[in-house]
């Protein structure tokens, strides 16, 4: 490579475009035509002697032809772009059945972030800037109060902004919250197992190298608990497995590793006759809380109407997706109570289908998610001690799975290692938090789950604690999200009813 660059330069050096013009020129110029060359040759010196006039003349010619060119090319230039910002500044991003309405909310922030272009067709999602930790930018959300935004981490991007909620609010939410009734939030599912392990029929080998997550030939603590988080919901710690590992005898050489040879000794359902025998209290589960949902559209409490109101103009997404949103969830965590780090989502494969999308098409597939895009959380009450929400990896240089669990330390477990986590917000009534659970696609739409939004609720140490959750589901394939909302709008109007009802959402929590 450095020697043809080098041979590029020498040749353009040796044969300026101009000087080898005017040699191809020079036999025509100079010798004219062959048959009289030698008789006219005073003439063909006279000739000859004009080749540098000849030369000049060529040569400012074809400069002024390569002046001209890069000229036009420029002009051109300046002509498309133009044309590219006029096109990009009108369109916004519409969708069928949406009332568009962000208007009047005069707040600092802006709904394109800077540098951000979008093609002229292209169908764009408003993103809050972050610009640094600590930024903070000042929102008028309701007529008479100014709230201020901070930003509290740009991975993943994450705001806090105290009393989104009045005192009143807040109470009326934990009230209607109340009279509705709550349920587990998270019910064992130890039964049925066995079943789905049948199904599947695997061997003892394929199911050890499915969980053999770095294929080194042994399975490591966190390569076990990770999948039984994922599995039944049951949170076991390191010190739970080595328990488990002694009363079954399932590690005899007591390296903390299973083997291959040690892995089909066990029994494919020794787990979980183990922790049935043992039985399964609520701390030990993935979730320790009873929530609830509220419907927040048209005829519902105004108070829930005009919370989805200012959650429209916080996130400056088109009310057509917030209103086709999940209904607002309320959780109760009692003294005690937790929820370890999760995702709200879950990730994007080819295959993946959105519930909210998927109801709507009829369509199924082996791997669907709730689509989150956004998650608002607000807190209705202030703890008396713990309770936080803690996000453990947020603006953290690099995220590696593998290095959650590590030296018997599990950052996931937040009714341990809270403290270890990298940021925590504090649950103080009225307050509320957003962040976004999938990055931007880099054209405006939803793109891949972002790593970082990792998070949970740290154990509640005294009092009780109420949140409540507002996510905003969109569907990362643009052309399923906008039919959604089309047949949506159509059933609207063929029942001619107020406003379009959402689709019914299960909680559907993506569990590690
Ligand atoms: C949730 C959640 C955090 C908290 O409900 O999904 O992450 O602090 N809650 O309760
Ligand atoms: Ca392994
Ligand atoms: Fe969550």
């Amino acid at each position: 490579m450095p020697q043809l660059s080098v041979q590029f330069f020498q040749k353009t050096d040796e044969d300026p475009p101009c000087i080898r013009e005017a040699d191809l020129k020079r036999p025509e110029d100079c010798s004219g035509n062959a048959r009289d060359r030698d008789m006219e040759s005073q003439e063909s010196v006279n000739k000859c002697e004009r080749v540098p006039l000849q030369k000049s003349n060529v040569c400012s010619r074809s400069y002024f032809i390569v002046v001209m060119v890069f000229f036009h090319v420029y002009i051109i230039n300046v002509i498309a772009l133009l044309l590219y910002v006029h096109y990009n500044n009108g369109s916004e991003a519409e969708f069928p059945g949406s009332s568009q309405g962000f208007t009047g909310s005069g707040d600092t922030h802006r709904s394109v972030p800077k540098g951000h272009t979008r093609a002229p067709t292209q169908h764009f999602l408003p993103r809050l800037e972050g610009l640094r930790v600590g930024h903070v930018q000042k929102l008028s959300l309701v007529s008479d109060k100014v709230h201020e935004m901070r930003t509290l981490s740009l991975k993943p991007l994450l705001f806090e902004i105290p009393d989104f909620l009045s005192e009143e609010e807040c109470r009326v939410v934990l009230q209607l919250a109340q009279l509705k009734g709550l349920m587990e939030s998270q019910v064992m599912v130890l039964e049925g197992q066995d079943d789905l392990t049948e199904q599947l029929n695997l061997s003892p080998e394929e199911i050890f190298s499915l969980l053999d997550l770095n294929q080194d030939g042994q399975l490591q603590p966190q390569e076990i608990l990770t999948h039984s988080r994922v599995r039944d919901g049951i949170w076991l710690t390191p010190e739970n497995l080595r328990e488990i590992y002694a009363g079954l005898n399932a590690d005899p050489d007591g390296n903390g590793l299973l083997s291959l040879e040690e892995f089909r000794h066990l029994s494919s359902d020794a787990f979980q006759r183990f922790l049935q025998q043992r039985g399964v209290k609520r701390s030990q589960l993935v979730r320790n809380s009873r929530h609830t949902w509220l419907y927040q559209g048209p005829g519902s409490h105004h108070i829930l109407q005009d919370l989805r109101k200012r959650v429209t103009r916080l996130t400056k997404l088109p009310s057509a997706l917030v209103e086709l949103s999940e209904p607002l969830q309320v959780v109760h965590y009692e003294q005690g109570g937790h929820y370890h780090a999760h995702y709200d989502s879950g990730p994007i494969y080819p295959e993946t289908v959105c519930t909210h999308t998927r109801l709507a098409s009829n369509s199924s597939s082996p791997f669907e998610t709730s689509c989150r895009y956004i998650t608002v959380l607000f807190y209705l009450n202030s703890v008396e001690g713990g309770g936080e929400t803690t996000f453990p990896v947020a603006d953290n240089r690099t995220y590696e799975e593998v290095s959650l669990i590590q030296n018997n330390v599990d950052l996931l477990d937040t009714r341990k290692n809270c403290d270890k986590g990298n940021l925590r917000v504090k649950p103080t009534r009225g307050k509320a938090v957003f962040w976004y659970n999938y990055l931007s696609d880099g054209r405006g739409w939803v793109g891949e789950l972002d790593e970082y939004s990792l998070h949970g609720g740290c154990v509640v140490a005294s009092g009780t604690k109420w949140v409540a959750n507002n996510w905003i589901n969109v569907d990362p394939d643009y052309q399923r999200q906008a039919h959604y909302q089309e047949m949506v709008s159509q059933k609207h109007q063929a029942e001619d009813s107020p406003e379009p009802r959402p689709m019914q959402h299960s909680d559907a929590h993506i569990d590690l």
